[in-house]
């Protein structure tokens, strides 16, 4: 009897202790932008003091950033948006879990860019001042922005900076994707969401490593899409890729609109499904969680038969950047530039991207 009370207490006490810490960590969660101390080294940046729309994204003086022995610091030339960008600012319970539970704890914006390298940190080889570089680099909406040096890589003086800023993130997720579809010559590969970052770069990749591609866009992309190597296109406003006759050795699915069973359908009885993304900067909070959620189904499913449909989260990869940089070099890979935008403008671009229907990519100059 007593050891039933101790134990009823000991868990009201627990409770109630979680309680409080969410409520303290809630409160007390703050960022920069609460401190009214005043900026010594300022530079321009974006940033996002608060959760909400892309409008709460705003050009402020803020302290201009110091590499520390591993990083390197860029005078960025150029930044590209990212559907991540957008769904960063929304305020969703989920960001709030991860970001920060009152405000996010890191204002910072953007994750692409390209520029000239300005300082080095003392443990930094790869890399001096004046070189001109590009890469995976948090807060790069910003006159500034420092990166570890295994995250950047040389821009080939052919290769602009808006060019060069649209590669990272985005050439990433495709060329691993593809990998992750275990992509071989010949092979039919489909492509669901073919014209935003990723999907226009997937295209590219599979079609110069040998595929038969071909890609799903809306009506005013058919000729996009044909323009960057498609063989086939399937225009969804008027046609539902799983319903046809075709089958596919790989699926790179940037939307996951359709079911498990949809795409099954139209895999080869070996075929991969890459779940590559949830449909771009354009879906909204209460669709992207039945896609979410859909795509681990899916992958759980798959194991128990001999289609496979892989998830994978992408890596910062120097030899990957090396090689996406190679391609754009060489005009194997063209990157599709949407529309382009001056950093005071980056709200607007950021609205431009939220509205769902970039081609392409976004890509933010600084002067
Ligand atoms: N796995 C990872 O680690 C990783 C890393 C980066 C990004 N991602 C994900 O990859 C996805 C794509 O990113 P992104 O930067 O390419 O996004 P994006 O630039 O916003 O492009 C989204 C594309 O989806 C297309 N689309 C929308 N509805 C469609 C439908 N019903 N059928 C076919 N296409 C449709 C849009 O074309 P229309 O204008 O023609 O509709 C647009 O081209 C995102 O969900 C992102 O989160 C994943």
């Amino acid at each position: 009897m007593k050891i039933k009370r101790i134990l009823k207490w000991s868990a009201g006490a627990i409770l109630l202790a979680l309680v409080l810490c969410v409520f303290i960590g809630y409160w007390t969660s703050t960022n920069e932008c609460d401190r009214k101390t005043a900026v010594t080294n300022p530079m321009k940046a974006i940033r996002y003091c608060e959760y909400g729309s892309p409008d709460v994204a705003k050009l402020d003086d803020v302290e201009k950033p110091v590499p520390t022995d591993n990083q390197v610091l860029i005078k960025v030339r150029a930044a590209s948006l990212n559907a991540l960008d957008a769904y960063m600012i929304r305020d969703a319970w989920l960001n709030r879990l991860i970001f920060g539970l009152r405000k996010p704890r890191d204002t910072r914006l953007g994750r692409d860019a390209a520029g000239v390298v300005e300082a080095v940190g003392k443990n930094v080889t790869q890399f001096k001042p004046a070189d001109e570089v590009f890469g995976i680099c948090r807060g790069s909406l910003a006159e500034y922005a420092v990166t570890p040096e295994r995250a950047l890589v040389i821009k080939a003086p052919n290769v602009s900076f808006e060019q060069a800023a649209s590669v990272p993130l985005a050439g990433l997720t495709a060329l691993q994707g593809l990998r992750e579809g275990k992509i071989q010559p010949g092979q039919k590969v489909l492509i669901n969401g073919a014209t935003g970052g990723v999907g226009t770069f997937a295209l590219q990749i599979a079609k110069s490593l040998g595929a038969e591609v071909t890609a799903v866009c809306s009506t005013r992309n058919v000729d996009l899409v044909r323009s960057i190597g498609a063989d086939h296109v399937i225009d969804y406003t008027k046609e539902d890729f799983t319903k046809s006759d075709q089958r596919y050795d790989v699926i790179f699915d940037n939307v996951a609109n359709h079911s498990f069973a949809e795409r099954r359908r139209v895999l080869n009885s070996k075929g991969i499904c890459v779940l590559a993304g949830m449909g771009g900067a354009g879906v909204k909070g209460s669709e992207a969680i039945p896609r979410i959620a859909g795509g681990f189904t899916a992958r759980g499913l798959s194991s128990f038969t001999n289609q496979k449909f892989a998830m994978y989260v992408t890596t910062v990869n120097k030899q990957d950047l090396i090689m996406l940089g190679d391609l754009v070099r060489t005009g194997k890979l063209r990157p599709v530039i949407d529309r382009t935008y001056k950093l005071n403008d980056a709200p607007e671009a950021l609205r431009h991207l939220d509205a769902g229907h970039a081609r392409g990519k976004t890509v933010v100059t600084i002067e």
